[in-house]
């Protein structure tokens, strides 16, 4: 905190009069008041409910219950107000609440940590950020996924190539491929959705693993956090940070991975090479020695991006490889696992602005799609007329289209003819809006927190 808590003699909870090291506290509390900064609200939050949990089953007396949930209201709105902050003073987040409480209450705020351990106590706030972050990541996410359908409505019949292997196979449209990353993004919405739902159990009232010899009421507390269940066992609980957080960055990176693919055919459609697409200039940055450069980098940092979530699921997975239960390594999964939160909220928010700015060099796509790239369905048609597929791949082989020689209107022709669903012909994308739909349905009828503060 800005200002020093007045009555804390110490800034450790577990002090018991010895001296620590220096350097060891160093190393040991490291980072942890920053990163706590941005787990206050959610410990705040879970404090509160802990706090009026312990006054349901007479722990305590309502007048401190009252006096407990009135300041930890006031906290919440200094957090908020950028007036109440962590500094490294406090060996953590959890402690700096602590002493604070203390410093304002007196005797009241020794009471808050009954019934509870900084180890359910970061395991609940972690929990709580997740599914916050992980509820703005699938709205995001979706937000992504319609702009690139507003895109594919755009350029619904826009002629370019389709690609194997980077080289030009088959026409398609900038509709097709636009809405093919609108249906890799729903996909990864549900991933998302999926592992929101893992984080959705409470594990707050489990202690330091195995549970107190105090009747706590957890699935109240559960509740009144809104959680959707209990996580029950309290050493599952333990167990599984940075076990859940490795999935938790995994349905994150299927949506990273799906924006570094656009990321790539952005930057490989704004070379001069290719000149299939200019980005709005509002959209591109300059060169400090070339006048003439307008730089992609935003397309580039996109495609960079997913290096981070990926790199931060690796340093959890190594972190994990523990025993059961707490240990001191757990402490180093909150500093990735945010990392690559937040990371991904940067780079999917900035999707819709990508997708507005591109504008399509129409004639030089068209052109692009060459004669030879109709051979597949001269091969069909063949096939259509009775002859066996594999010879008449073998007759249309002897002479497959110049590919010099642009396919003109008989590649609108190729493309209307492929009417099957999904196909680019009949993109069908109704089926996709329907499925963002749904989960946006399903998003708003979730219950919130009753906790939360100034209420
Ligand atoms: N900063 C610690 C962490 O994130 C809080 C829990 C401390 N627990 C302990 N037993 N030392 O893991």
């Amino acid at each position: 905190m800005k200002k020093k808590a007045p009555v804390a003699k110490s800034s450790k909870l577990w002090d018991k009069g010895g001296a620590s090291d220096v350097e060891m506290m160093r190393f040991t509390a490291r980072d942890d008041w920053q990163l706590d900064q941005r787990l206050l609200p959610f410990d705040l939050m879970a404090t509160k409910a802990h706090v009026r949990g312990l006054g349901r089953i007479g722990s305590l007396g309502a007048e401190v219950v009252a006096a407990l949930v009135a300041e930890l209201d006031r906290l919440s709105e200094e957090v908020v107000a950028g007036r109440f902050v962590l500094t490294d003073a406090h060996e953590d987040g959890h402690t700096a609440i602590e002493m604070e409480l203390t410093a304002r209450l007196g005797e009241a705020g020794k009471k808050v940590h009954l019934g509870r351990s900084r180890n359910d106590q970061v395991l609940v706030a972690m929990r709580l950020y997740e599914k916050d972050a992980l509820e703005t990541l699938s709205s995001l996410s979706r937000a992504a996924a319609r702009a690139m359908l507003a895109l594919a409505a755009r350029e619904r019949d826009t002629v370019m190539p389709g690609y194997t292997h980077l080289q030009r196979a088959v026409p398609s449209t900038v509709g097709y491929w636009a809405s093919s990353f609108a249906e890799g993004l729903a996909d990864a919405t549900e991933s998302i959705e999926h592992a929101r739902r893992l984080t959705d159990r409470s594990p707050l009232g489990g202690a330091a693993g195995f549970g107190v010899n105090l009747p706590l009421d957890r699935d109240g507390v559960a509740r009144e956090l809104g959680f959707a269940d209990l996580a029950l066992n309290p050493l599952a609980s333990q167990s599984s940070r940075g076990i859940i957080e490795a999935v938790v960055l995994s349905s994150v990176w299927h949506a990273s991975a799906t924006v570094r693919r656009l990321a790539w055919d952005l930057s490989l459609f704004t070379t001069a090479e290719f000149g299939f697409v200019k980005l709005d200039d509002a959209l591109t940055t300059g060169s400090s020695i070339m006048p003439q450069k307008k730089n992609p980098d935003v397309v580039e940092l996109l495609r960079g991006s997913c290096a981070i979530v990926e790199g931060a699921i690796h340093e959890l997975m190594s972190l994990v490889a523990l025993p059961a239960g707490y240990h001191r390594d757990l402490q180093l999964t909150k500093a990735p696992t945010m990392r690559a939160l937040e990371e991904a909220k940067r780079a999917l928010s900035l999707i819709p602005r990508v997708a507005e700015g591109m504008t399509f060099d129409r004639d030089r796509m068209a052109r692009a799609v060459s004669a030879d790239t109709l051979a597949t369905d001269r091969a069909v048609d063949l096939a259509a007329s009775g002859v066996a597929f594999r010879d008449a791949y073998a007759e249309v082989a002897r002479e497959a289209g110049d590919p010099d020689e642009p396919a003109g209107e008989r590649a609108k022709k190729s493309i209307a003819a492929r009417t099957s669903l999904g196909s680019p012909g009949n993109l069908g994308t109704d089926r996709l809006e329907a499925r963002l739909d749904a989960i946006d349905r399903a998003s708003l009828a979730r219950p919130l927190p009753t906790s939360g503060g100034g209420e």
